[in-house]
């Protein structure tokens, strides 16, 4: 499973890409909003850090304009996959991206029959938004379980993207279910990594190395 970065900050991506785990990021109008700068500016600047896929969001509601919109994005970058919303103008326009070659991800899905849709329109990369699905009372797991079993037993190519993951059992429940992509904000994608007996245990190792050394300066 690829894990991608759900951010707009450059210097969140900056660091998670250090790690050599990062092969990819997503972003959405509200992570680009909060960088105040212009969008453009913001996405080649991410576009150019990481060299795998990265989402860049439609924002024009109709399927012309946001054609238009979505032939401009992809043009920024070899590595731009354009989200188009999981609503019919959405669904018409990622067809006709797709028909141009073009790599979309369809974002704001919450459902199975959804997903199927988009798995239809040929998309790249289908984005069930978990957390959000959890938010109103119902089970964004559950939901995921069933959209990678509907994919493998019809053989779909789109990859599964888990989205609105909270916390580190999304992302390996996500794993256990079959998804190809998990993306993840920055402090969850930090959370990861640790772990209190990692600590313990490096505290100690270093202490008995360096116990050592003062034992053999003591030998000299
Ligand atoms: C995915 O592409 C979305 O940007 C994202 O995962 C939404 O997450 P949220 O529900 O935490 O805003």
């Amino acid at each position: 499973m690829r894990l991608f970065l759900d951010t707009a900050d450059i210097d969140e991506i900056r660091e998670i890409n250090r790690w050599g785990v990062l092969s990819g990021v997503t972003t959405n109008p509200t992570l680009v909003a909060k960088e105040g700068e212009d969008p453009e500016a913001v996405w080649k600047e991410i576009l150019a850090e990481v060299p795998g896929d990265i989402s860049l969001e439609t924002t024009e509601p109709e399927t012309d304009a946001m054609y238009e919109e979505g032939l401009r994005l992809a043009q920024m970058a070899p590595n731009a996959v354009v989200k188009v919303p999981m609503t019919p103008d959405g669904l018409a326009c990622g067809k006709r991206l797709v028909a141009e070659g073009i790599r979309i991800n369809v974002t704001l899905v919450f459902s199975p029959a959804q997903a199927i849709l988009a798995a239809e329109v040929g998309a790249y990369i289908v984005s069930p938004f978990l957390g959000r699905i959890d938010d109103v009372a119902s089970d964004g797991m559950h939901a995921l379980r069933q959209i990678c079993d509907i994919y493998r037993v019809q053989k779909y190519e789109t990859n599964v993207l888990a989205a609105s993951l909270r916390h580190p059992m999304h992302i390996v429940e996500s794993a256990l279910a079959g998804a190809d992509i998990a993306t993840m904000p920055f402090d969850v994608f930090a959370k990861l990594v640790k772990h209190p007996l990692t600590d313990i245990g490096l505290e100690r190792f270093l202490a008995d190395w360096e116990k050592l050394n003062d034992q053999l300066k003591g030998e000299a």
